[in-house]
């Protein structure tokens, strides 16, 4: 066996062709890694060479519309990309069930995006504090040179907040700027001004700066949906009552209250896939968002009312952007974009918001009356098939025959490919 090194000295500067020949020896055997990723799709091999490092080809995803769905009073179609079956079926199944009560009600807190800044070895921090915030029109000066697009944009730094933190390396000062970046996710503009204003912070304070960085926990973004479910439209009194039942377990057990968000982040970071915009970025904020109280809980709520009808809300920070980053230069970004009409990144918030609470009320649906299996294998059982070998026509085939047996999983899919070919 020959010893491999991953010291692959000069990789990033070889052409796409070339690290595939770069990477021989670890490619699994028998592999047409060239059939495989020389082939990059709708992203041309420049795009995807320059869009990261080391690129040697795309890692494509499925691409599905959620139907049904009405937003704060319009009918829209919704692109949502993710490897997960069931997810979009979920969330299309869910909208037509609260069609007959208007759908989903969204509102969105706006587009402010903070950036912080980290400030140590400050002697008199009060007063430091102080001294930040009555220089704020200088800051705004300072900061709106950065981006001057943004500013003509309308967008710009709005608001600086002071914060105080005791740590094991003292008190710090940390700087929150308050920009507004309109339609932009803003991760560039708030981190370009935040470099800018650190050095002239820590002369102004006397102190030391260090971290210059925007924070993912955007709660000056919030966005949130609500909608209702009529008794008759989920299955009767008793299934409202067993949703409450099952939702009130995410309320008191970080346990279930994480799955109970992975589900809400199933429509969710499809969406913002789809767009183009950073999942993580979002994941990030949602979760730490859903620990704020000091107890990790659900990001939706769930109530009966008064007509015993069910009614749902979520509520979480969305920082989306329609321009800049990959949303501007990746071709199915802009179509996703243009099908859902996203023509703000409010928006598209509102319409992400939707989705997630969607996607919610699907979950705990099935959850709290067959179970998540019944439905999830059944869509799931045509990947069971292909992952058994099945082709062509073989895979619904076996994937029908399973679902007849009512027996789903990799060993029966063996079985009845055997048998189907012999
Ligand atoms: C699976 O991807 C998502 C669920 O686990 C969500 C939930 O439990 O609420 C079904």
């Amino acid at each position: 066996m020959t010893e491999r090194s991953s010291r692959l000295t000069g990789f990033a500067t070889l052409s796409r062709s070339e690290r595939l020949d770069a990477l021989k020896d670890w490619l699994p055997e028998g592999t047409d890694a060239s059939g495989i990723l020389g082939n990059t799709g709708v992203l041309s091999g420049d795009l995807v060479d320059r869009m990261v490092e080391n690129a040697i080809g795309v890692m494509p995803v499925p691409l599905g519309i959620a139907t049904n769905m009405v937003v704060d009073g319009e009918d829209v179609l919704i692109p949502m990309a993710t490897e997960e079956s069931s997810v979009i079926a979920a969330v299309c199944n869910a909208a037509k069930r609260c069609r007959a009560t208007g759908g989903f009600r969204t509102s969105y807190a706006g587009s402010l995006t903070i950036a912080q800044v980290q400030i140590l070895d400050v002697a008199d921090p009060h007063r430091a504090r102080l001294e930040i915030l009555r220089r704020f029109e200088e800051m705004r000066d300072l900061c709106n040179q950065v981006d001057p697009m943004l500013v003509e944009l309308g967008g710009g730094l709005r608001d600086v907040e002071v914060r105080l933190l005791d740590g094991r390396h003292g008190r710090m000062v940390v700087v929150h700027l308050i920009v507004d970046t309109r339609d932009a996710m803003g991760a560039n503009a708030v981190n370009t001004m935040a470099e800018r204003i650190a050095p002239v912070l820590a002369d102004w304070t006397g102190g030391r700066s260090l971290l210059r960085i925007l924070s993912n926990l955007a709660d000056r973004r919030l966005t949130r949906a609500e909608a209702v479910w009529p008794a008759d439209e989920i299955g009767g009194a008793a299934v409202v009552d067993t949703m409450l039942e099952a939702a009130e377990f995410a309320v008191i057990d970080p346990y279930r209250a994480a799955t109970h968000n992975k589900g809400i982040m199933n429509g969710v970071s499809a969406v913002v896939l789809a767009t183009g915009n950073d999942t993580r970025a979002i994941e990030a904020g949602a979760h730490a968002y859903a620990a704020q109280s000091g107890q990790y809980g659900p990001l939706t709520r769930w109530e009966k009312t008064a007509d015993g009808g069910l009614a749902g809300s979520i509520e979480l920070p969305l920082s989306l952007g329609i321009v800049g980053g990959a949303t501007r230069i990746h071709p199915v970004a802009q179509l996703a974009l243009g099908i859902m009409r996203a023509e703000s990144a409010g928006r598209l918030s509102r319409l992400v918001a939707a989705v997630g609470l969607a996607q919610n009320f699907g979950a705990v649906r099935a959850l709290a009356t067959d179970g998540i299996q019944k439905g999830h294998m059944a869509l799931h059982a045509q990947n069971i098939a292909i992952a058994a070998g099945a082709e062509g026509d073989e895979i619904s085939r076996i994937a029908d025959a399973m679902k007849a047996r009512g027996e789903i999983n990799a060993s029966m899919a063996a079985r009845l490919l055997a048998e189907l070919r012999t």
